[in-house]
């Protein structure tokens, strides 16, 4: 099993690295438990070059290699697409994902058109001083289930500024409940049973793109996936 978690706060230590860290050893713990290998790889999105998205569509009209920015994008597409399930995880900035989840989105919204990601899982999680987590999710689960993930589940979690390590134990059961869910999606792969509601959105996708226009970029991708 290989998960990535992909974190958007340049806080090592912070809330959210702090609770991915909880997820990752539950989910370590219950690998062993069922003797299946895993490989749980945490990445900080402050750790790549990440330029913002500048609107020229080469993307869409002319596919991803045509993208003028040169940077970790690509690098970071690859590790998606050789995990089977991504932990994307969030700070909460006035109400929304950080600059650093925003941008990643940004810049892989061609997804959006050609759904490469389709049968793999997805787990969101947003960490908040004390306001609501449900627009920053919304914002991830906005991209991700276009992109083609799964999504197993989401959660938001309330550690006001700064947990401490003495703070951790609190957030203990909800890290189980996640590395719980996330572990029995990818066992059971249950991204090949997708929700009524995920098959609606590519049903929607797939008018939108299939047909763009003979010789597209998009017509030809939907062409060679056979959908
Ligand atoms: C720029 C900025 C904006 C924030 N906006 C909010 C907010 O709208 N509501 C809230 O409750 N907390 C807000 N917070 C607090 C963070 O959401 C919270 O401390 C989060 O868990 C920090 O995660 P981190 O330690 O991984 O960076 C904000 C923090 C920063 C730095």
């Amino acid at each position: 099993m290989n998960i990535l978690a992909s974190i958007g706060s340049y806080r090592k230590q912070g809330n959210t690295a702090r609770s991915v860290e909880l997820i990752a050893a539950r989910m370590q713990a219950l690998a062993a438990q069922h003797t299946i290998p895993l490989e749980f790889e945490t990445l900080f999105l402050s750790d790549l070059e990440l330029h913002p998205c500048r609107g020229c569509r080469a993307c869409f009209y002319h596919g991803e290699a045509a993208c003028p920015l040169h940077d970790a994008v690509p690098r970071l597409r690859a590790k998606m697409e050789a995990a089977d399930a991504l932990l994307l995880a969030s700070p909460v900035y006035v109400d929304d994902v950080s600059g650093l989840i925003k941008i990643w989105i940004d810049r892989l919204a061609y997804l959006c058109h050609r759904p490469a990601l389709a049968g793999k899982a997805a787990y969101l999680l947003a960490t908040v001083g004390g306001s609501g987590t449900r627009h920053a999710l919304r914002t991830m689960s906005a991209g991700l289930l276009t992109w083609g993930y799964h999504l197993v589940g989401q959660t938001g979690v309330k550690m006001g500024a700064l947990a401490t390590a003495e703070d951790l134990p609190r957030y203990q059961p909800e890290a189980e409940r996640v590395a719980q869910r996330l572990f029995r999606a990818v066992a059971q792969q249950q991204a090949l049973q997708p929700s009524f509601y995920s098959l609606l959105a590519f049903r929607v996708q797939q008018l939108a793109w299939q047909h763009e226009s003979p010789g597209s970029v998009d017509t030809t991708y939907w062409e060679a996936q056979g959908w």
